[in-house]
């Protein structure tokens, strides 16, 4: 038998159920039901092949060794079409990460059917049958179904009138470095990471809003390791102080993408909106007991730069007097106040000659981000340039 291997999501239809509006019955699941793994196996073509398919099949029927506590209860049996079955992408895998599977996951061999919810991926695959018409089995026919319309979707608190099997995943994304609700050091550039996946045709990219939707950054894909897989993304950020909501929206090789507010179905499945991550970054903390006047101006500067100023936690405490110097009044005096008191005084720029253009003033800002590495988002570099010419551009 031919071995074939594969990268894939394997999701629980119920995903994320628990955040349905309103509220639906049966497992209030968060978003952590999903995992990825690399699959081997062998291709369900080539066992039907070999077991030959009469011209009439229709549909391929899987049941598992596990049975239902109750004889009450029906037991398991879950069905493809036969052109899907017969895909070379369905497999039966008897390894997962390179090991054996494990009991949880189906041990000795499971079904594993890319793009697909996690319903059809059959463990502990004991019965394969294939069948001359639309197996009606209670899994099937009665539940794990979907609206039978384009957005799998009807009215919240209504019925659908018709209803198909549940089928491939939408497309979906999440930050994962950062926790909802986490706070962030303040004070440097920081990471954000996380994955993005759909129903097998890839994904091509993934923005990141770090203004709660308003406006988003490309972000860079990690490696590729085939269509149903998770698809890493990161990309730097800068946060000024306070409370920050995190998005992420991927978009599919077909172009499909995540829509901004929630469709809405009876059994709670599909949600695939763009997510939100609210975090939260510290004030900068400085503490000061040192007469930053009486040093050179370089060694402020190296001591200024020795402060690290992440959530309170100095790496290096070093005690100079308090600032008393502020910036002048005047508009986006808050945007300085975030991007340039980090590095050192505002003593700095205020004891700067005064009555400078604009362009003086755009090119100290540039200069701290291309020399100094201020991490100062391009978008800001004008409205930085424009305060500093307004309260110290007349003489
Ligand atoms: C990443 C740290 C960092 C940040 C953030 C930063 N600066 Fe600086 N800045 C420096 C360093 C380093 C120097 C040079 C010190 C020296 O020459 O000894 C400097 C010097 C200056 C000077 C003196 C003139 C010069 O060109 O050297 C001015 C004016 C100044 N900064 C303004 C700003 C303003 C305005 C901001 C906010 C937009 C800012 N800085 C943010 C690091 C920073």
């Amino acid at each position: 038998m031919p071995a074939v291997e594969l990268v894939a999501v394997n999701q629980c239809s119920g995903n994320s159920r628990g955040f349905f509006d309103p509220r639906v019955a049966s497992g209030q699941l968060a978003n952590g039901a999903l995992g990825n793994a690399k699959w081997r196996g062998v291709p369900l073509k080539a066992l039907l092949d070999k077991a030959g398919i009469d011209a009439s099949a229709k549909q391929v029927t899987f049941d598992g060794a596990d049975g239902p506590v109750l004889p009450t209860t029906p037991d398991f049996v879950k069905a493809l079409d036969l052109d899907h079955a017969m895909d070379s992408e369905v497999m039966v895998a008897y390894a997962m990460n390179d090991a054996d599977l494990p009991m949880l996951n189906g041990h000795p061999v499971r079904l594993v059917v890319p793009g697909y919810f996690g319903t059809y991926w059959v463990n502990h695959l004991a019965t394969i049958n294939v069948v001359d018409s639309v197996y009606d089995g209670f899994w099937m026919k009665s539940a794990y179904r979907i609206p039978d319309n384009p957005c799998a979707c009807v009215e919240p608190g209504t019925a659908p009138k018709k209803t198909v099997p549940i089928n491939r995943f939408t497309i979906r994304s999440f930050v994962t470095s950062v926790a909802d609700g986490a706070r962030v050091p303040a004070g440097r550039e920081f990471e954000v990471r996380g994955f993005a996946f759909d129903g097998g045709f890839g994904i091509r990219e993934v923005a990141l809003s770090i203004g709660g939707g308003k406006s988003w950054v490309d972000t860079t894909l990690d490696a590729d390791l085939g269509k149903y897989s998770f698809r890493g993304f990161r990309t730097r950020v800068w946060l000024r102080e306070g409370e920050h909501v995190l998005m992420s929206r991927a978009v599919n090789a077909i172009g499909q993408t995540q829509p901004r507010s929630a469709s809405w179905n009876p059994a709670g499945y599909l949600r695939n909106i763009v997510e939100s991550t609210r975090v939260t970054r510290c004030r900068v903390v400085k503490e000061r007991a040192m007469s930053v006047a009486t040093l050179p101006v370089r060694t402020a500067l190296a001591t200024a730069f020795a402060l690290a100023a992440a959530c309170g936690a100095l790496a290096t405490k070093i005690e100079l007097p308090p600032e008393t110097a502020r910036l002048a009044n005047a508009p986006g005096v808050e945007l300085a106040n975030a991007q340039c008191m980090t590095c050192h005084s505002v003593d700095y720029v205020i004891t700067q000659p005064r009555g400078k253009p604009l362009a003086f003033w755009k090119a100290e800002v540039e200069k701290m981000k291309a020399v100094y590495g201020a991490p100062i988002p391009p978008e800001d570099i004008g409205p930085l340039a424009d305060y500093l010419t307004r309260a110290y551009g007349t003489p």
